[in-house]
């Protein structure tokens, strides 16, 4: 199965920059084998799909109303209204919306039964912070994490996509080592093959500090089906560095 490299711009791009970038992309698609997504802010949602549209670049949105809507919601965008701009997956989960948004399971669940009653794919985000992997309970906190996946398994589509973000490497240049992420992701997959009934398999991303430089080493790793990018994602040429490396990943 390809790879998935998803690139998550977060609160950064700008119409005219969306346009530039979305023609880079184009050029370097033929080249490339694996799965990609964009991930720009809402506004910019319609203008990538637009562009991207005839191509097979996913447009993925950052975020996802926990309400189904339409309805009296200020400032909130509904699953409909993303499928609407041309998204075929969403982000869920991150942990800016997590920490900065104070977003807790409840709010998650609501967010994931929207996303896939509009037909979304959701991408779940899970990952413990800094001081938790110091005190050595990194995975009882994934574990527990893992709670929305869950109380949504029956919902969720047959391939039920989780990235895992370690906070400490998210935007701190701190790459988790191979070591580091294999014991995660290998941690993940049994959790999910027990937690998902077996008409479901879970696919792993790994998320944080991913740049051209190390992401042939961490998409060669087993377990790691693909790549979620921040910074690294927002320059055409950054991401083929990265979508570079996913060749390198390919069994001979
Ligand atoms: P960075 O790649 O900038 O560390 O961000 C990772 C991330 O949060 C992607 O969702």
């Amino acid at each position: 199965m390809k790879k998935f490299v998803v690139g998550n711009w977060k609160m950064n791009g700008t119409t005219t920059g969306v346009q530039e970038y979305a023609q880079g992309l184009i050029q370097i698609l033929p080249a490339a084998s694996c799965e990609i997504g964009i991930a720009v802010p809402s506004l910019y949602l319609p203008q990538l799909s637009a562009r991207l549209g005839a191509t097979s670049v996913a447009v993925v949105a950052q975020d996802v109303s926990q309400f189904k809507g339409p309805g009296a919601y200020t400032g909130e965008i509904s699953a409909q209204m993303l499928k609407d701009a041309g998204c075929t997956h969403v982000l869920i989960g991150h942990s800016e919306r997590r920490h900065v948004f104070a977003e807790d399971d409840l709010v998650l669940v609501g967010k994931i039964a929207c996303a896939v009653d509009a037909g979304l794919v959701p991408i779940i985000c899970i990952g413990e912070e800094l001081h938790i992997r110091q005190q050595g309970r990194y995975l009882e906190e994934l574990a527990r994490q893992l709670a929305v996946i869950e109380r949504t398994r029956d919902l969720l589509p047959a391939t039920v996509w989780v990235a895992y973000e370690p906070v400490w490497a998210i935007g701190t240049g701190l790459v988790a080592s191979t070591a580091q992420i294999s014991e995660a992701h290998a941690f993940l997959a049994d959790k999910l093959r027990e937690l998902l009934p077996k008409s479901k398999t879970a696919r792993l991303l790994y998320g944080g500090s991913v740049k051209g430089s190390n992401a042939a080493e961490i998409l060669a790793l087993p377990g790691v089906d693909g790549v979620l990018v921040g910074s690294a994602s927002l320059t055409v040429s950054e991401l083929g560095a990265i979508i570079a490396g996913t060749k390198v990943a390919l069994p001979a």
